[in-house]
């Protein structure tokens, strides 16, 4: 049995990690910290939060004496850092929440465990195991005939977001390196599924559609990234807690690279169809040009590209699928098609999210449709 202490769990991966925990493991003991930014949200864990396994705190993990006080209070054996800035544009208009949280946050959780896991020692923890999450994006970017990226790729971060990740997962290391923490990191790729913000390509896309709005492709939409089904990343997670060697980096992808056009095409391409098999949909969204027998693809729009956008990321899994037995479970079509019916079934959690006063950051993003 293990207690965990989950950092950024009412985030989106966070909160899918945990209702992958408590169903895989209900004798566990899993407690949340997130300081509930405009990212984390409470409705993500509202199927949980009367498990009287689980609890939530809200907090920051700059708050180190905060955390020393979970981690002993619940005599905490197993810490899952999720929390963090997460998107790449907001990074770039303001990259300060990045250095703070992802650097500087990371760095207040790794004091904290090593005061009450290596120096007091004073919560009976004999096993204890520090799991950082963390991104492709750290390798930086590959052209298309490069070989994807192992954990031997060298770091080369383009982005304030993926600069500070780099930052984490440099001093994670190094507290394993020079003071014997118990760490692993897991390198993951693009992630999609229920719960995601959106500010984020795919429910971007999807919600979007269902106002009729305007879908944009930043640059040309040749970009291309490796997506993985959320809860596939879960367990991956899963496996390098239970059977992945301390100190390890270990790489988790689903080997499903697609061009961003190509998946925003895709999802037009399903949200058609639904609106043509369900005629309750064209009633519940009828702004959607899916609802009035249009195309969703019409809303396509090229506008102007990202600063310092990486071209390709692609993740090789070699390591993690012969060392840990890891395989994702969900093919891509299987995956978006749960995607969009979970965003067709929830109407209520991105309407709520989407009133919020992210939608007015959003709007200034996009630019004019390049001529
Ligand atoms: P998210 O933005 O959806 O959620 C982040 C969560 O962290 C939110 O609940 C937020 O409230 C919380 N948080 C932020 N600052 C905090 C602080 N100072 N103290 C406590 N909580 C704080 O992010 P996500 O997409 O769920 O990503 C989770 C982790 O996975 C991140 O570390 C990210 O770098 C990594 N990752 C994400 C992807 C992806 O595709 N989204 C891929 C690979 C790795
Ligand atoms: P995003 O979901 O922001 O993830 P990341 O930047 O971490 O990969 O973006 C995925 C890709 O989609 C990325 O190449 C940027 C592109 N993109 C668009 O073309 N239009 C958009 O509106 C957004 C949000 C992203």
């Amino acid at each position: 049995m293990k207690t965990l202490l989950v950092t950024g769990g009412a985030g989106f991966i966070g909160a899918n990690f945990v209702h992958y925990w408590l169903a895989q493991y209900p004798q566990d003991k899993v407690i949340v910290i997130d300081a509930l930014t405009y990212a984390g949200n409470m409705a993500n864990l509202a199927t949980v939060n009367s498990n009287p396994n689980f609890t939530f705190v809200q907090g920051d993990i700059c708050n180190t004496a905060l955390v020393e006080q979970l981690l002993r209070a619940h005599s905490v054996d197993t810490l899952v850092h999720f929390a963090a800035e997460s998107h790449v544009d907001r990074s770039i208009t303001g990259p300060d929440a990045f250095i703070e949280t992802n650097i500087l946050g990371t760095y207040s959780l790794l004091k904290a465990a090593k005061i009450v896991w290596l120096d007091n020692k004073d919560t009976g923890v004999s096993n204890h195991r520090f799991h950082h999450v963390s991104t492709d994006e750290v390798y930086g970017t590959l052209s298309a005939t490069d070989p994807a990226f192992t954990e031997e790729t060298a770091y080369a971060p383009n982005s304030p977001y993926s600069a500070s990740k780099a930052a984490s997962d440099h001093l994670v290391r190094a507290y394993h390196h020079t003071y014997g923490l118990n760490v692993t990191t897991s390198n993951c790729s693009n992630n999609y599924g229920p719960y995601h913000f959106p500010e984020k390509l795919i429910p971007l896309v999807i919600t979007h559609i269902l106002h009729n709005e305007a879908l944009p492709i930043y640059g040309d939409g040749q970009q291309i990234r490796d997506w993985l089904y959320v809860t596939d990343h879960a367990y991956g997670i899963d496996l390098v807690l239970n059977k992945g060697r301390v100190g390890e980096n270990y790489n988790i992808g689903g080997n499903n690279e697609w061009a961003n056009i190509d998946i925003v095409k895709t999802i037009c391409t399903l949200m058609d169809q639904q609106f043509a098999s369900n005629s309750a949909l064209a009633a519940q969204f009828p702004k959607a040009a899916a609802a009035q027998k249009g195309d969703s693809a019409s809303l396509i729009t090229y506008v102007k590209d990202r600063p310092g956008h990486d071209r390709r990321y692609a993740i090789d899994a070699t390591k993690t699928n012969n060392e840990l037995g890891y395989q994702p479970k969900e093919s891509f079509e299987t995956g978006i098609t749960k995607t969009v019916a979970w965003y067709l079934n929830n109407e209520a959690w991105w309407r709520a999210v989407m009133d919020g006063s992210y939608k007015d950051w959003l709007q200034k993003q996009y630019d004019a449709p390049a001529s």
